[in-house]
């Protein structure tokens, strides 16, 4: 019966072999792309009379020439950003601005601008070590910083804005309506595109515009040989099957945040835009030109200034927000499969665990575990008795996901369904009536959550009374929140579909799944305060779309990749771009969702997927079961040192991801952000760094004996498996399945827990290792974070943030830069791996003039320590307080 069942959803999907590139949309299948890709010289300009400079803003009207139509532009100066806006001069045309992802704060972060000079053709203002000129025929802005240019504003004339106008006035083809393979759009409102050009001087590489399956480094899209072009790059959210690699194709999510880098500076541009975009990267007069085009809305478009990466990376979390702080367990090894068949099933892989010795901390419950996709609901013949299952499962310290997806199964008898309906909650379709798309249930509703009412009961439904069978143990993940629509234009909603106040589809698609994504997470917000009281339970929402702000709700997955070797390559540079675009809580399926991955492919997807911010296997129903322990005792010990390893990061991860939430910071992050100076890290992208203080290099071709890796300048490193120095420069490493290379940084200090558990909650009052990679001076800093790793306690001050210190070979505990905290941990540091000692040397080591326990020992990944290592053992030195520990040449102790 369930065969069948299964057989028949097959069926249903309307694709069934690899990427159908026809099922898309390229730039000339879309009447606005047409029109305004490459096309410049439309004649805007400012009207010099109507310039102002006021406080935080310069403002201007802006007229086009051809036609009259008038514009009102403003230039808002931000710490460290510069905000261009311009919409039509009639507020009453109400076009459609951006709601959701701005912060509420952000008005208090505005700097008044220095008028600099003013003339009939131009005008000046300074905003500390930036500068901008507003030319004002043509319209063009530059922007410089510290005297030099930095962005340029339609240097190349191609900025459009195409104003509402009537029909009939003009009747183009495309204007009022275009069709794609047998899809019509209505197109009500007509034109109204929006294009620009962004110039970055002297810029090597532009980064960004997540979700692509693509290098770093953006490839070049136009001026390329013999003047050839490619795909514009796309922003639209889409469920794509099989995403093919190395393509500029749009993916499930959008953030139209792009990252331009030079020695020395580092800048970005985010266009607040939810249409759909195209944009061209073109790489010429020794800089970067690139061109954006946005179906609908306004131009809201924000410069961030740099000059350095991790500037960029705050000046952008101040206009958007920072990564929520998730729970400790998030960070763990999560189990997923389409689907786990029924109770059984679930027990016995979660057994399976303990049988191999291998951690895990989430197992997941795709679409089957529902009464007919009904979600909220459970299959009464394979899961009778949820809450008891995922009471035993949390007796292990573990959780349970089940999913839950924004398109609702329509039947009457269906209480979410008739609910809604009666509520006017769904979106309506182009003629006011229910839109009626094609998903897993068949015919199906879609929740508008544009409308604030209809997110507000949505979020209730995630009540324990409200949602049966489920427990404070269980979480939640969004998927299909593109929205997928089987049988819509390129598998999703039309854009002529209506949402709250009459919006259509087509300015709000690539905010809808953020918008599903943060009610989902609101629910679980209000449940965990219904539970826990009033420091709740920080809510766990895994999401497939996302965009600008997602950050703030939690984690997002590339979608369905493949098991192939080319697809875990590209998840590297997939997960580098998501998080330099504010999101660092992102993973890949690991081991690839379509396919069988053979043995290698497997154990190479877990050492690097280690390393993912979220790191989930998850395979699809097609598939042979791939639980780690089924390829053989050799397969299944590397999979359990790598996730071993994983779980033996975790303080140093939890730390990373609360500088994530403080400040902004990516966790996962290009060499290039952590080394700009360094001209060849620029763009590179098959290393990558996990915070400030560990780069790792993952095996990601088949059958390899050697590994290239270059190591930034100064140094030195040191390797995590082994301990041993390793200078700045390029190295090929011999490599066996077992390498996973893996560097500390010298400078760094980093915390580690090695006693290997079930799971995270089974490691709390373990005792930690700090690792202590000298630099070429003798000295190294770094930061653990510890709180309750659930609820918000944090908020109250209740955590520990410490700060580690070596330098004169004293080694010292203090309170963070900005508050310690306060908890009763009850956790101790243990032991000290001092790496970088000088050579040749017996040291020693005491505490308040007693003396230690001074020995080599095995390090963290595999055994195996230098002889200038020093390991300093059962120490039970206390988190919570300073402390010193002092290292003696010699041995001896005074
Ligand atoms: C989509 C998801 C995938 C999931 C499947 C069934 O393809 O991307 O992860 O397993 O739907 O829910």
């Amino acid at each position: 019966m369930r065969a069948c069942a299964w057989l028949a959803i097959i069926a249903l999907i309307p694709w069934t072999s690899g990427f159908k590139v026809e099922d898309f949309k390229r730039c000339s299948d879309s009447a606005f792309c047409t029109r305004l890709r490459g096309s410049s010289g439309e004649a805007y300009a400012v009207l010099p009379n109507s310039v102002a400079v006021a406080g935080s803003q310069i403002s201007a009207q802006v007229k086009h020439e051809a036609s009259g139509a008038l514009f009102q532009l403003a230039i808002t100066a931000y710490e460290g950003t510069v905000r261009l806006t311009v919409d039509e001069a009639d507020p009453s045309v109400g076009r459609f601005h951006v709601p959701e992802v701005l912060l509420p704060e952000l008005p208090q972060q505005e700097r008044p601008w220095t008028k600099v000079s003013q003339t009939r053709s131009s005008l000046r203002a300074s905003l500390g070590a930036a500068a901008v000129e507003l030319g004002y025929s043509p319209l063009k802005l530059v922007l410089n910083v510290d005297g030099a240019p930095a962005v340029t504003f339609n240097a190349d004339s191609m900025f459009a804005f195409e104003h509402r106008r009537a029909k009939g006035e003009e009747d183009p083809e495309g204007w009022w309506e275009e069709m794609f393979k047998g899809h019509r759009d209505s197109k009500p409102k007509g034109p109204e595109a929006i294009s620009f050009d962004l110039a970055f001087p002297g810029v090597r590489h532009v980064y960004g515009l997540p979700q692509h399956a693509s290098a770093l480094a953006l490839p070049p899209t136009t001026g390329l040989a013999d003047n050839a072009t490619s795909e514009p790059y796309r922003l639209y959210n889409l469920d794509v099957f099989e995403y093919a690699v190395d393509s500029p194709f749009g993916l499930y999510g959008s953030i139209p945040l792009l990252w331009a880098q030079r020695l020395g500076l580092t800048v970005a541009a985010f266009w607040l835009n939810a249409a759909e975009m195209y944009v061209d990267v073109e790489h010429a007069g020794g800089g970067v030109r690139t061109q954006w085009v946005a179906e609908s809305g306004v131009l809201d478009l924000f410069l961030l200034l740099g000059p350095s990466p991790a500037e960029v990376s705050r000046q952008y979390a101040r206009l958007t927000g920072t990564t929520a702080m998730p729970q400790e367990f998030a960070l763990g090894y999560h189990q997923c499969r389409w689907n786990y068949r029924d109770e059984a099933d679930v027990r016995a892989v979660d057994a399976g665990f303990d049988r191999h010795d291998i951690p895990y901390d989430v197992i997941w419950l795709d679409i089957e575990h529902t009464d007919g996709k009904r979600y909220f609901t459970w299959d009464a013949a394979l899961f009778p008795e949820p809450e008891a299952l995922q009471e035993d499962i949390a007796s292990r310290g573990r959780r349970t996901v089940t999913i839950i997806d924004p398109h609702i199964k329509r039947d009457p008898g269906y209480h979410i369904y008739s609910e809604a309906a009666r509520l006017d909650y769904f979106v309506k379709d182009r003629d006011g009536k229910e839109f009626d798309g094609w998903c897993w249930p068949g015919s199906s509703a879609y929740l508008d959550m544009l409308n604030p009412a209809a997110r507000d009961w949505w979020a209730k439904l995630f009540q324990l009374d409200a949602y049966k069978g489920s427990t404070p143990h269980l979480y939640v993940w969004n998927d299909m929140n593109e929205p997928s629509v089987f049988n819509g234009p390129e598998i999703t909603m039309h854009k002529d579909s209506l949402h709250f106040g009459g919006v259509e589809h087509r300015s709000v698609h690539n905010l809808y799944g953020a918008l599903y994504h943060n009610a989902t997470a609101q629910g679980l917000l209000e449940r965990g305060t219904a539970v826990h009281g009033e420091d709740g339970d920080r809510p766990f929402v895994l999401s497939r779309a996302f965009f600008a702000g997602s950050q703030r709700i939690g984690p997002i997955w590339t979608g369905d990749n493949s098991a192939t070797w080319e697809q875990l390559r590209i998840s590297v540079p997939m997960l580098l771009s998501i998080g330099l675009a504010g999101l660092p809580f992102s993973g890949a399926d690991v081991g690839g969702f379509f396919g069988n991955p053979e043995e290698e492919l497997l154990v190479r997807w877990y050492q690097a997927g280690a390393f993912y911010p979220f790191f989930r296997g998850h395979a699809h129903l097609d598939t042979k079961r791939r639980e780690p322990w089924l390829f053989g005792e050799a397969a299944t010990e590397r999979i359990r040192v790598a996730i071993r390893a994983r779980y033996a990061m975790l303080p140093y991860l939890y730390t990373l991801f609360q500088a994530a939430h403080a400040e902004g910071l990516p966790i996962m992050r290009p060499l290039a952000f952590e080394f700009p100076g360094e001209a060849w890290a620029l763009g590179a992208d098959d290393a990558f760094m996990l915070g400030p203080g560990l780069l790792v290099a993952p095996v990601l071709e088949p059958g390899a004996a050697q590994r290239a890796l270059r190591l930034p300048a100064p140094g030195p490193w040191y390797s995590a498996t082994t301990g041993e120095a390793a200078a700045p420069g390029e190295h090929t490493l011999d490599v066996t399945l077992d390498s996973v290379p893996a560097y500390l940084r010298g400078g760094a200090i980093l915390p580690f827990k090695e006693r290997a558990r079930r799971s995270t909650g089974a490691m709390a009052r373990d005792p930690l290792t700090l690792v202590v990679a000298l630099d070429a001076a003798g000295a190294a800093a770094g930061e653990l974070y510890v709180d309750d790793g659930r609820s918000f306690a944090y908020r109250r001050g209740v955590f520990l943030h410490r700060r580690f210190e070596f330098a004169g070979s004293v080694l010292t505990s203090r309170p963070a830069p900005g508050g310690g905290g306060a908890m009763a941990s009850g956790v101790t540091v243990e032991r000290l791996v001092v790496l970088g000692l000088q050579p040749g040397r017996e040291w020693g080591a005491q505490r308040d003039g007693a003396p230690l326990d001074v020995a080599p020992g095995p390090l963290l990944l595999r055994p195996g320590l230098p002889r200038s290592a020093l390991v300093v053992r059962k120490l039970g030195l206390p988190l919570d307080a300073d402390w010193a520990v002092t290292f003696l040449p010699g041995g001896a102790v005074a």
